[in-house]
């Protein structure tokens, strides 16, 4: 199904999160200038989760998950799932740099991310279309647009002071 315009900007985000699960899993990525050492990947995991994957999340649970909530069972059963995904992906996100097996923890985190994104995209968001359809999708546009906003807004605070906090690969 093409996806919802009200959608879109999520699905964008989905697209740079199933970018850098690619990056992060065993081999060599096929994106060129793509980090490869585990160094260069945990760095570029960890600040893609300071920059855009925490807010996705904290986005998703704390307002498009209890706007959709108590419509549809098969709805309901996905927010649960989607909701433990993201902790889980929290809980390897933040034991990367613990222990030496880094590059496996990286790999494990890379396919989790995916199998997450594409359940939205392929299971959620479908099923979402099809129960909303446009006039309820319609009422999200307002929810998603001052997102867009609260994350732009993060960002710039970010990269004014990322030089010195993101760490630097070797
Ligand atoms: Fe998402
Ligand atoms: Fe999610």
């Amino acid at each position: 199904m093409k996806r919802h315009p009200v959608l879109i900007p999520l699905s964008h985000e989905h697209r740079q999160a199933l970018f850098a699960a690619q990056i992060i899993k065993y081999g060599i990525s096929r994106y060129k200038g793509a980090p490869t050492t585990t160094q260069e990947k945990l760095a570029y995991i960890q600040s893609f989760h300071q920059e855009q994957l925490g807010t996705h999340f904290q986005f998703e649970e704390e307002v498009l998950f209890p706007l959709v909530r108590g419509r549809d069972d098969i709805i309901d059963r996905l927010l649960t799932e989607l909701a433990e995904e993201h902790a889980l992906i929290i809980a390897h996100m933040n034991t990367l740099d613990q222990g030496d097996d880094c590059e496996q923890k990286l790999d494990r985190l890379g396919h989790a991310l995916e199998a997450h994104i594409r359940k939205e995209e392929r299971q959620f968001f479908e099923r979402l279309q099809a129960v909303l359809g446009d006039e309820g999708l319609m009422k999200l546009k307002p929810h998603v647009e001052s997102y867009q906003v609260m994350d732009r807004m993060c960002r710039t605070e970010l990269s004014r002071t990322a030089p010195s906090e993101t760490p630097t690969p070797n």
